[in-house]
């Protein structure tokens, strides 16, 4: 089990990450050590397929503890990340009859998180909250950090709060039953992290992914190693975005400098205008990221920052992650259309996150971007290579 620890300025001023096989088993004693003394009532907020793998799980751990837990299921997938069903988690927190002193829970991946995450932080001002975050995507880099959001109908997490967790319980065991493609996305993420800010942490990404594509032990001591890599390659990417979050909590909108928050949206730009073009039905958030990545890099290239021999290292990691849906049929202009309206602009224009080599971003203003390159960048991006087709 390892723990990797986040201090803030804001309240809670510090909280743990746990990650580990099994982890899910402690989550009531972590509760009783995290929450406030007084805290009887638990609301559990997840959903069906989540809660049918580990609710009872979360509800043994949480009853020997001596706490009273009651459970509200969302509906599922990020179309749900709505008011409505916040509205319906602020109805479930209030007939729970939960007190100040209680929390919420948040057992499941992003969507789950993000709105259980809001949703704690509205009820009476602001109830304390655990994240038990299910999927890769939510144990690397959703749970930390406290970002909360629900999705407007303009476009994704557009009416949100920082809310920090109390904790952070990261099972690692919850992956077994994770579908291959939604571990593929929270994958491209992983490199998102290592590319954005962190060579070392690049390097043991690529590793472990390359290592996982050419295993050749046996079976039983293969997934023995892969377990223990596993849980520290996790460790290393929450510390890396703790890291990341302690010096900039808000992400300060002034901030453009290699360590602000902001790198963390490396591959965003181009990922939204996927999603926006395709209505957010071909790609995971993560594979739209893939290409993202690999668009900012190209635009790197092409403005002299980015050495192309690190630009194909980065494509080989996204390779490795897992086949993407393809992108070459897409219409150019559309996606085009759709960068130009990235929420991410500041004063009216898109800042890029690009990359002057692996592990050290830069922001870019559109400005600084010929129309010429991107169109060049997006062409060479969508290429087959990554596809599934
Ligand atoms: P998700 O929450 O939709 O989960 C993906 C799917 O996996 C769902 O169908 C879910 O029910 C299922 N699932 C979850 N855990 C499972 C398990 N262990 N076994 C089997 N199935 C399981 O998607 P996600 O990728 O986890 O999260 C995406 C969301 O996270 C987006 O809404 C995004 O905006 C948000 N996000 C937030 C932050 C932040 O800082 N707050 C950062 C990144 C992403
Ligand atoms: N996922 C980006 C952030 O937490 O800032």
């Amino acid at each position: 089990m390892r723990h990797v620890r986040v201090r803030l300025k804001a309240r809670p001023s510090q909280y743990e990450i746990i990650i580990g096989e099994g982890t899910l088993r402690a989550l009531g004693e972590v509760a009783r050590r995290s929450l406030p003394s007084t805290a009887r009532h638990l609301a559990i907020i997840s959903n069906e397929r989540v809660f049918g793998l580990y609710g009872q799980a979360a509800i043994g751990s949480l009853r020997a503890a001596g706490f009273a837990p009651q459970s509200w299921l969302m509906n599922e997938g990020e179309r749900h990340k709505n008011l409505r069903s916040l509205g319906r988690a602020l109805e479930f927190l209030s007939e729970a009859g939960l007190e100040r002193s209680d929390g919420v829970v948040a057992l499941g991946g992003g969507v789950v998180g993000d709105l259980a995450g809001l949703a704690s932080s509205l009820y009476l001002r602001g109830l304390p909250f655990l994240q038990v975050p299910t999927t890769l995507l939510a144990q690397i880099d959703a749970s930390v950090g406290g970002k909360t959001a629900v999705n407007l109908s303009a476009g994704k997490n557009l009416a949100g709060t920082f809310q920090q967790p109390r904790a952070v319980i990261i099972d690692t065991h919850t992956l077994e039953t994770l579908p291959r493609r939604e571990l593929a996305a929270g994958w491209c993420e992983a490199v998102k992290q290592g590319a954005a800010g962190s060579r070392p942490l690049f390097d043991q990404t690529y590793r472990f992914l390359r290592e996982q594509r050419e295993e050749t032990l046996p079976r039983a001591s293969a997934a023995r190693r892969t377990a223990a890599q596993l849980e520290g390659l996790i460790a290393a990417q929450c510390a890396f975005k703790a890291r990341v979050v302690m010096g900039d909590e808000r992400e300060e909108i002034g901030r453009t400098d290699h360590l602000s928050r902001r790198i963390l949206n490396f591959g965003h730009t181009t990922a939204h205008a996927l999603e926006a073009v395709t209505r957010y039905k071909r790609f995971r958030h993560g594979e739209a990221v893939g290409y993202g990545m690999l668009v900012a890099g190209q635009v790197s290239v092409g403005l002299g920052l980015l050495d192309p021999s690190e630009l194909e290292l980065l494509r080989d990691a996204i390779g490795l992650c897992g086949p993407l849906p393809r992108a070459d049929d897409l219409d150019e202009q559309a996606i085009r259309s759709a960068l130009a309206h990235d929420k991410k602009s500041t004063g009216g224009h898109v800042k890029w996150v690009l990359l002057e080599r692996l592990g050290r971003a830069r922001i870019v203003d559109e400005r600084d971007i010929a129309p010429r390159l991107l169109r060049a960048s997006l062409r060479a991006a969508f290429s087959r290579r990554l596809s599934r087709t």
